[in-house]
């Protein structure tokens, strides 16, 4: 990440990153910005919250469809470049030079949400795409993952040209407690960031190895991707039959979605059966039984 101090902006959470910069591109009458589908249904209504439309991005086995970004007529768009969220799959080479391209039209804008880079488990961190083109590309890390989502703790890098309006909206709505933003400096300064990261990678490692090993033995039928990196995995199902495994995890008292959640209002793609499965919330001692209650849930 090309980051120059002068344009890091403490956000409380990503989500407050993704209405500052949807109302600083409103201010400059954007009205269209394109969200990935499946993603983040709350980005969609961040945006919609500061008057901009959320547009379909269809996600297929490379990411985002980025050549699409021309034909949708957006101003912006947000990705989840690294680890596309919920599907897992890293955008491939060519549609990160082909999304680069797209953005470097004189008002392009991409939002790159990297909210679990610190988790990768099978190969290098894959590069931020902000560093390829600091000027159009916003990027957002976040403490939700490495730390807590309730700390309310995330960063933008900002291009210089919406550093004023961001700041502008900023100041109206500031949320975000200076003594959190220095714990965390002091957090990271000292290197226990650092050790506590490098820690908390090898337990979620070794749970998504247990939750890939037990479905593997209890559930052949099921397909677990997404798992080179994050704290969530995809469980791909057998046709229709995700409505009826999503009210049963509920029976068992598990928190889960099924694929259907996350796909845009107005989705044009075909669904897919699959349950996105966080395995990084249940503390120590509950997670062998939540283990267990999905395993019986699963065809
Ligand atoms: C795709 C995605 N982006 C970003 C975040 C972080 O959001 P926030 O920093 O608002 O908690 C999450 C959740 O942790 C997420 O799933």
């Amino acid at each position: 990440v090309d980051a120059d101090p002068n344009r890091i902006v403490l956000c409380s959470g990503y989500r407050q990153g993704v209405a500052l910069v949807a109302a600083a591109l409103r201010d400059r009458d954007a009205t269209r910005v394109a969200v990935e589908s499946p993603g983040q249904p709350e980005v969609s209504e961040m945006l919609s919250q500061a008057g901009l439309s959320a547009v379909e991005l269809p996600v297929d086995a490379d990411g985002a469809q980025v050549g699409r970004l021309d034909d949708l007529d957006v101003t912006a768009a947000v990705v989840t470049p690294a680890h596309q969220f919920p599907t897992g799959v890293p955008l491939s080479p060519s549609r990160r030079v082909g999304l680069l391209d797209w953005a470097a039209r004189p008002d392009g804008v991409v939002l790159e949400d990297d909210y679990d880079g610190e988790f990768r488990y099978d190969r290098q961190p894959v590069g931020a795409l902000q560093g390829l083109d600091p000027d159009h590309v916003v990027y957002l890390g976040t403490a939700s993952k490495s730390l807590a989502p309730g700390l309310r703790l995330a960063w933008m890098v900002l291009p210089p040209s919406l550093m004023e309006e961001c700041l502008a909206v900023k100041g109206l709505a500031d949320t975000c407690g200076v003594l959190d933003q220095l714990t965390l400096a002091e957090f990271i300064g000292s290197g226990a960031y650092d050790r506590h990261v490098r820690s908390a990678r090898l337990r979620y490692r070794r749970r998504r190895d247990a939750l890939v090993a037990a479905i593997a033995a209890r559930a052949p039928e099921v397909r677990v991707t997404g798992i080179a990196a994050g704290l969530h995995a995809v469980l791909r199902l057998p046709p229709g039959t995700e409505p009826s495994v999503v009210q049963a995890a509920a029976w068992q008292g598990l928190a889960l979605h099924g694929l259907a959640f996350y796909r845009h209002a107005q989705a044009t793609t075909e669904p897919l059966d699959a349950l996105v499965v966080g395995y990084g919330t249940p503390p120590d001692h509950a997670w062998a039984g939540a283990l267990e209650a999905l395993c019986r849930v699963l065809p």
